[in-house]
């Protein structure tokens, strides 16, 4: 699936990241800044912050409390719509996923 990442900026990134890798490692492993993903993939950094298009928000699994608890202490400001990217796994029906980085991840 293409998923498009958009900048604080407002640049975007379309980036190809194959079905079963998370969007954390898809978006790190092609070059895009503004993922930083200390931990790895590990669930336990929340420096893989995004938020997910509120047209996109409800379309994705729900989030574990891990994922939750570690979203309240992301450096960005937390929205209803905050996700961990590396807990997102791309799939063909995330086509078209947009979602936006926060202005800082530390
Ligand atoms: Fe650390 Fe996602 S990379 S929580």
């Amino acid at each position: 699936p293409t998923i498009t990442f958009i900048r604080p900026d407002g640049a975007r990134r379309d980036l190809a990241v194959a079905e079963g890798t998370s969007l954390m490692q898809g978006a790190t492993s092609q070059g895009l800044d503004g993922i930083v993903a200390e931990c790895g993939g590990n669930a336990m950094c929340a420096t893989c912050h995004v938020y997910v298009d509120e047209a996109w928000a409800g379309r994705l699994p729900p989030l574990s409390e891990d994922e939750d608890a570690l979203l309240e202490g992301a450096a960005a400001e937390r929205l209803p719509t905050s996700r961990l990217s590396c807990q997102i796994v791309a799939t063909a029906d995330l086509d078209g996923l947009v979602v936006r980085l926060p202005d800082r991840q530390v």
